[in-house]
């Protein structure tokens, strides 16, 4: 069989920006990829999920200045780094088989070589780029980038210039390019076709600029140094160079290529669907199948972005509530194509209803029934009542399809409505048949043991199809099933699982969540991070105290002390309390209340000064023979630390 015949399946995420560490609207794209990857891998497909990192252009080379590094350092430490592009998505258990970063060699000799191509084929042409120049930054600027007509960097005026650059004929393909948006599925969901045929393509398409001189962070034109290949053009080819296209680090590009969709956000839609099919058009290459164009997760109604200080951590939400339930979240509540607008109660209320009482209950209560009144294994002997079970096994028998067709469409939300309506109505069975009843009856076991069969063959079909969103979930829910098959085959028809299956308990799968107090800390948590974000507050200095005289001072005793011993005060939150070598051979206690900046194992064999001539006072019914010296102000307290070679007993003087 040829490559190209077999069911493959190639799907990517847009690559992104590693100017600043991701946030919940990164992931929620990805999570939606690494979901659709996960379901045709499920349905035999041979998958291609691609992600990865753009990583060229003005603002990283700007940014990596700013914090005074290269851009290489710049982009590796956030997306290798600690927290970074490549951690998340292994927390968030996204399986991407590849993860291209544009500065890899073979991406970057790649793009050389696609420039040429059609620079040679006359697409590509050298041309002169009008715009404004800020002469002290030596940056150009268009028009629709000016603040207020002056340089957005600095402020300062800027003059009109020219600087010469390459242009891809993007008005050549502009009647090409309509068609395939208004004739074919090529673009999802069809708003968008609208949009960019009204707003872009009727207006007349340009010809775009595509080298750049004013800054140096990109990939060079080879045949004349000083260009730059413009970030679009670059980063867009990731999609095959990814694959091995132009390069010999990979080989499936005749395997993978066309891609079957790229997922993007609705305002990278232009790219992809107008200048995208373009450069393929002009490199004769196929097309992909389909853009389609997700909506954005909004926040208070407007866009998270890190300057306006309203990004919401995936990393603080998967550490709260897990990562199975922060992934279903993300596609049961929000329509692909649509924004949406994210809340901490919305995130908490689904996870309550759906997946602590729906899915969770559902199934303790199954299987907890089965150990009760089976001792966890089912007899084979069973009584059907056609009428009480119908309703139920052809819901559950025809859920395959719908959840199938909903997929296909990229519905997340509504393929797990579907299988949360099964859920829901095996909820109603339990009701409707009452087992607890049945048990009470002897006769009535065969019966019961149906009932409990059917909840449990509900169970494995819906867990089953929850597991492109919440892999891990699926893994516990079919090990309290015995690990039954529950691949695609086996979930068109009710019957897979043994009569006499054998089930496990375990732990509630998603504990319920007190929404009052989890909205109260979230909003502790989230002014904690605004108030690190905006750096340290500036307290007012202490007012100053009325003058001492010079023998007044002298009384006080203050001594050089080193720690022999440290330890927490039990039942209190504030005291440590020390045993010090004060150079009197007998050790002195102390008790400070420094709990909260201090852990007592860092402070053993410290030098410290005291005050030594206090009179001894009680703390927590403990006495604390004077008062070791620390400097403080707003947050921040620090101890008084002298080096190590000033002996104890040492007078401050
Ligand atoms: O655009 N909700 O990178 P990027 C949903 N490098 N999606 C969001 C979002 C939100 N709040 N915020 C961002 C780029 N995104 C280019 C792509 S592809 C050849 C080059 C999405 O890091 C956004 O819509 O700025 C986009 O699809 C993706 O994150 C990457 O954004």
């Amino acid at each position: 069989m040829c490559d190209r015949c077999k069911n493959t399946f190639y799907i990517t995420t847009p690559i992104y920006y590693p100017s600043d560490k991701l946030h919940i609207g990164h992931t929620y794209c990805t999570v939606a990829a690494d979901t659709m990857a996960r379901y045709k891998r499920m349905r035999g497909y041979d998958v291609m999920f691609l992600t990865g990192t753009d990583e060229h252009g003005q603002k990283i080379e700007t940014k990596a200045k700013e914090a005074g590094v290269t851009p290489q350092q710049f982009v590796d430490n956030i997306v290798t780094g600690q927290g970074g592009v490549l951690d998340l998505w292994k927390l968030m258990n996204i399986s991407n088989d590849r993860f291209i970063r544009t500065t890899d060699p073979y991406h970057v000799a790649a793009v050389q070589k696609i420039f040429k191509k059609m620079y040679e084929n006359g697409d590509i042409y050298k041309g002169s780029y009008k715009g404004k120049y800020c002469t002290p930054c030596e940056s150009f600027w268009t028009e629709s980038q000016l603040k207020d007509g002056k340089c957005p960097d600095c402020g300062r005026e800027v003059t009109d210039a020219e600087e010469e650059a390459y242009f891809f004929r993007l008005s050549k393909y502009a009647k090409p390019v309509r068609d395939l948006l208004t004739n074919t599925d090529f673009l999802e969901p069809k708003s968008r076709v609208n949009e960019m045929v009204n707003n872009f393509i009727d207006p007349g398409l340009e010809d775009l600029c595509v080298s750049r001189t004013s800054f140096t962070w990109g990939v060079p034109v080879d045949f004349d140094p000083g260009h730059v290949v413009y970030v679009w053009v670059d980063a867009l080819f990731n999609y095959t160079t990814a694959l091995g296209f132009m390069n010999d680090t990979y080989h499936e590009y005749d395997k993978f290529w066309p891609a079957d969709v790229h997922f993007v956000g609705k305002e990278i839609v232009r790219f992809h669907s107008i200048i995208w099919p373009a450069m393929l058009m002009s490199m004769g290459m196929p097309l992909p199948k389909k853009v389609y164009g997700h909506g954005w997760l909004l926040l208070d109604g407007g866009k998270m972005s890190k300057s306006k200080g309203n990004v919401v951590d995936p990393y603080l939400l998967a550490e709260r509530y897990g990562v199975d339930a922060l992934r279903f979240f993300l596609m049961r509540t929000f329509p692909f194509g649509s924004d949406g607008n994210f809340s901490n109660e919305l995130l908490i209320s689904c996870i309550n209803t759906d997946l602590a009482n729906d899915l969770g209950n559902l199934v303790s209560r199954t299987v907890a029934m089965v150990q009760k009144y089976f001792g966890g294994t089912l007899p084979a002997a069973q009584e059907a009542d056609e009428a009480l079970d119908q309703p139920l096994v052809e819901l559950a028998s025809g859920l395959r399809e719908k959840y199938e067709a909903q997929m296909e469409a990229y519905q997340f939300q509504n393929a797990l409505a579907e299988v949360f309506k099964v859920i829901s109505r095996a909820n109603k069975y339990i009701d409707e048949n009452a087992p607890w009843v049945l048990a009470k009856d002897e006769a009535k076991k065969p019966r019961l043991a149906r009932v409990l069969y059917n909840l449990l063959e509900t169970v494995r079909i819906c867990g089953a199809l929850l597991e492109p969103v919440m892999p891990d979930t699926t893994a516990k829910i079919m090990a309290r099933l015995g690990e039954p098959a529950h691949g695609w085959d086996t979930l068109a028809a009710f019957g897979a699982l043994p009569a006499d299956v054998t089930v496990a308990g375990g732990e509630a799968l998603f504990p319920r969540i007190d929404m009052a107090k989890e909205l109260e800390a979230l909003e502790e948590l989230h002014q904690k991070a605004l108030a690190a974000a905006a750096g340290p507050k500036e307290e007012p200095l202490p007012e100053p105290l009325p003058p001492v005289d010079f023998d007044t001072f002298c009384k006080v005793e203050m001594t050089v002390v080193k720690v022999l011993s440290c330890e927490k005060v039990k039942k209190s939150d504030k005291l440590l309390k020390f045993q010090l070598d004060d150079g009197t051979g007998t050790p002195r206690q102390i008790l400070s209340g420094i709990a909260k900046y201090y852990q007592p194992e860092e402070l053993l064999g410290k030098t410290l000064v005291a005050v030594t001539n206090l009179p001894p006072r009680k703390m927590m019914g403990q006495e604390s023979c004077g008062m070791i010296l620390s400097a403080e102000r707003g947050e921040t307290l620090k101890l008084v630390m002298l080096d190590d070679s000033v002996p104890a007993g040492a007078r401050l003087v």
